[in-house]
């Protein structure tokens, strides 16, 4: 595991934007534009009024978030700063990379979060307590790897 990611490895990446007056689109194609594999799609949608999603770490995910519709925040925490991106449209995406805590929060009506994973799904990628993720930042002491 990198234990060394910080607030300054997540960045916001544009995306080709084709204009057209019958619609725009955008497209994505992985090495080309973001710097991960993609390898799961997920998405966020019907997010009830003052609900958070995410709250933890990934030991090896790398993900890409992009508000396909409407906005929302992004929570980034290293474990020693915090940074807040605010996502609102479907051309540009945040890059966030393994073992940072994240958390969604104040999500629109109707806003829809689309996720690019680095990995397939797996229970055991995820760091779900915040004194666990200080500990695997710190090297406090030695985390299970499965
Ligand atoms: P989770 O990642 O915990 O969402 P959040 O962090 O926003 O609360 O996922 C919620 C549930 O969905 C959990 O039971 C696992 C399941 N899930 C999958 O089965 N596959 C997936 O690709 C994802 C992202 C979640």
């Amino acid at each position: 595991m990198n234990h060394k990611t910080t607030i300054s490895d997540c960045k916001i990446i544009d995306l080709p934007k084709i204009h057209d007056t019958r619609g725009n689109l955008t497209y994505l194609e992985s090495f080309s534009q973001i710097p991960m594999e993609m390898r799961r799609i997920f998405w966020i949608y019907d997010v009830p009024g003052g609900e958070l999603r995410g709250g933890h770490a990934m030991k090896e995910m790398n993900e890409f978030i992009i508000a396909l519709s409407g906005s929302f925040d992004v929570l980034i925490d290293d474990g020693t700063h915090k940074v807040t991106f605010s996502l609102n449209r479907s051309f540009y995406g945040l890059y966030v990379p393994k073992l940072l805590w994240r958390q969604m929060i104040n999500f629109s009506t109707n806003s829809v979060a689309l996720v690019i994973a680095s990995t397939e799904y797996d229970e055991n990628d995820y760091i779900l307590n915040y004194a666990d993720f200080i500990s695997v930042k710190y090297e406090t002491k030695l985390y299970e790897i499965d």
